[in-house]
């Protein structure tokens, strides 16, 4: 074999081989992008939804993960807890298992790629289409004094989030499977106007579902801001855990065997099976479909075992808040990371728009 020249210095016969293959498995690497917003606390939803996703996708992927700053000021957020609400997410993202080596982890804004994307993606954006999406029409209907044009082109932006590092695998919970779809319109749209230029994303959970984790009311979805009684966050406390776990609604319990469960029912059913062992959750559904099931009991092992799940993740999350240089550090490093490759994106993007002067 030929003596290679990589990186910097002379390969030969079998290291030079395997450092080919070192290099051809990077660059073969699908690509993963995904963003949470700086908007508040993150909860089990998020950890569930996304994040156990990302920390699993980054030995196998070549992973862009952002904190969506840009998104997080369609409600106007004080700028003196901007800075605060970022670096909380940075470090519940670490905590969780997320290593900043592997991965790119950045805040959207300091990536100029991404609104210069976003202005050439509103160009083919449609204001029909934008008004019907149905994350839109739910903030007209909660937030009518404030239906600002960042929030009606909210899906564009992300689509410039994936897309800047052409992105094909969007890890996400279930309540943005329809903004991805959007992405993949927009990128076909441009594709089909300029030239082949970007690959079609798509939402991505390593189970074959995308997930939508429940509030423990039985009402609608944990969330950073609304259900916040009903919502484990992951820097919730043992014993605010216990309270909100002991609240979670129930009922008198089932008097025919085998009847089917109420959601929510199904509800805790689903957040034991994601905290506790198969053999607890098969104990009180074998009870369930017995009709001799206590849901007292039940919820008093569940909280025990979310306090054991989430007191980890807080602890070392306050560990790395005490520390906000190293968080500055992440970011910062990210941010070039990231940049490398959103430069060489936007630079193919303008040259297939025709903007290419001299
Ligand atoms: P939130 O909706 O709590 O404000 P974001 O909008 O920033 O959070 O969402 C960040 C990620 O967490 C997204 O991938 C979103 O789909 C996911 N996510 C948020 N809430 C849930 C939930 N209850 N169940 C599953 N995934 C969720
Ligand atoms: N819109 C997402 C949410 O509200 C956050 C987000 C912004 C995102 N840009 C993204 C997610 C790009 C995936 C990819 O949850």
């Amino acid at each position: 074999m030929i003596p290679g020249l990589w990186p910097g210095i002379f390969l030969t016969g079998s290291a030079c081989h395997a450092a080919f293959l070192y290099l051809a498995a990077v660059m073969s690497k699908e690509i993963v992008v995904s963003g949470i917003r700086s908007t508040g606390y993150l909860h089990l939803g998020n950890y569930f939804g996304a994040m156990r996703n990302y920390v699993r996708m980054q030995d196998d992927f070549n992973c862009y993960f952002f904190v969506a700053d840009y998104h997080a000021l369609t409600t106007h957020p004080d700028p003196k807890l901007l800075r605060e609400n970022v670096y909380r997410v940075v470090a519940e993202n670490v905590a969780c298992g997320l290593d900043p080596e592997k991965v790119a982890l950045y805040a959207q804004s300091d990536i100029p790629e991404i609104p210069e994307l976003y202005l050439m993606l509103n160009m083919l954006a449609y204001k029909g289409e934008l008004e019907k999406v149905p994350t839109f029409k739910d903030k007209v209907r909660s937030q009518p004094d404030n239906v600002n044009a960042g929030l009606l082109t909210y899906p564009v932006l992300m689509t410039a989030d994936i897309l800047i590092h052409k992105g094909v695998k969007v890890p996400v919970g279930k309540d943005q499977e329809q903004h991805v779809e959007m992405a993949r319109n927009f990128a076909n749209r441009f594709n089909s106007r300029y030239g082949e230029t970007f690959p079609e994303p798509y939402p991505f959970n390593y189970s074959d579902q995308l997930i939508k984790i429940p509030s423990l009311d039985g009402a609608g979805k944990m969330s950073k801001s609304e259900n916040v009684n009903a919502t484990i966050y992951l820097a919730d406390d043992d014993d605010l855990i216990r309270k909100k776990v002991m609240k979670a609604k129930t009922d008198a319990g089932p008097t025919e065997h085998n009847s089917e469960m109420p959601d929510y029912i199904q509800n805790i059913f689903q957040l034991m099976n994601l905290v506790s062992s198969p053999e607890t959750t098969e104990t009180f559904k074998a009870a369930y479909n017995g009709c001799t099931i206590r849901y007292g009991d039940m919820k008093k092992q569940l909280a025990e075992d979310m306090v054991n799940f989430v007191r980890p993740i807080r602890e070392k999350s306050m560990a790395l808040q005490q520390n906000p240089s190293q968080i500055a550090k992440i970011l910062k490093e990210g941010a070039e990371k990231a940049r490398e490759s959103s430069s060489k994106t936007i630079a193919d993007a303008r040259k297939k728009i025709g903007i290419n002067y001299y």
